[in-house]
């Protein structure tokens, strides 16, 4: 079974498959960008956004908002996270860590899919700390600063592990156990 996947990121689309495989769901990346509603949910942001890319190409797609939470920072970046990934980067979220104890924070998915009828929405989360530095090289956004519950490596350092418990592989998860 094929459904489109709305997105700019191929790493999504990668990952997304990662899970798929296992269902017999293959994700096929739809370069198609569209407008982002200003909100701090991720699940309002993702249910927008299909949408509008499903007004567009009247045909079952799902596209996927994401963010990291931090709880120091009152959840910031939350759904604003690649504006704030493409402005301060990694260094301005560790500057404005610099002192701070509570290291706490968190990743949500939500992905959403829409075929004319149903709008569905389906969200993943996983906790884990900010590390001090930035560390490893796989993945993509703030995976080499964020260490996942259960590991001492960041995302960016071991990426079979952000395979098994990542907020997108949850996400992913639950959309294909409907979608079957
Ligand atoms: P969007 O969902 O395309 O609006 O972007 C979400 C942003 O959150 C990305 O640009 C990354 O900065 C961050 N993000 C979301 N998921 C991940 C992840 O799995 N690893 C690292 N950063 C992520």
């Amino acid at each position: 079974m094929q459904v489109l996947f709305a997105t700019s990121n191929k790493h999504k689309v990668l990952e997304a498959n990662v899970v798929g495989k296992r269902f017999g769901v293959e994700f096929k990346q739809l370069k198609m960008s569209y407008p982002e509603v200003r909100d701090n949910s991720v699940s309002k942001v993702a249910l927008e956004g299909v949408k509008y890319v499903y007004s567009k190409v009247r045909k079952p797609v799902v596209v996927e908002d994401s963010g990291l939470f931090v709880k120091a920072l009152n959840n910031f970046p939350g759904s604003f996270s690649r504006y704030v990934f493409d402005s301060i980067g990694i260094q301005g979220i560790l500057d404005l860590m610099y002192a701070r104890k509570n290291r706490q924070a968190y990743f949500l998915s939500t992905i959403a899919f829409h075929d004319g009828k149903v709008l569905k929405a389906f969200e993943g989360r996983v906790d884990g700390l900010i590390s001090r530095k930035p560390s490893g090289s796989s993945g993509f956004g703030f995976d080499p600063i964020f260490i996942p519950k259960g590991s001492k490596k960041t995302f960016a350092e071991d990426a079979v592990f952000k395979s098994k418990v990542s907020h997108r592989v949850k996400s992913v998860e639950m959309f294909c156990k409907w979608f079957k």
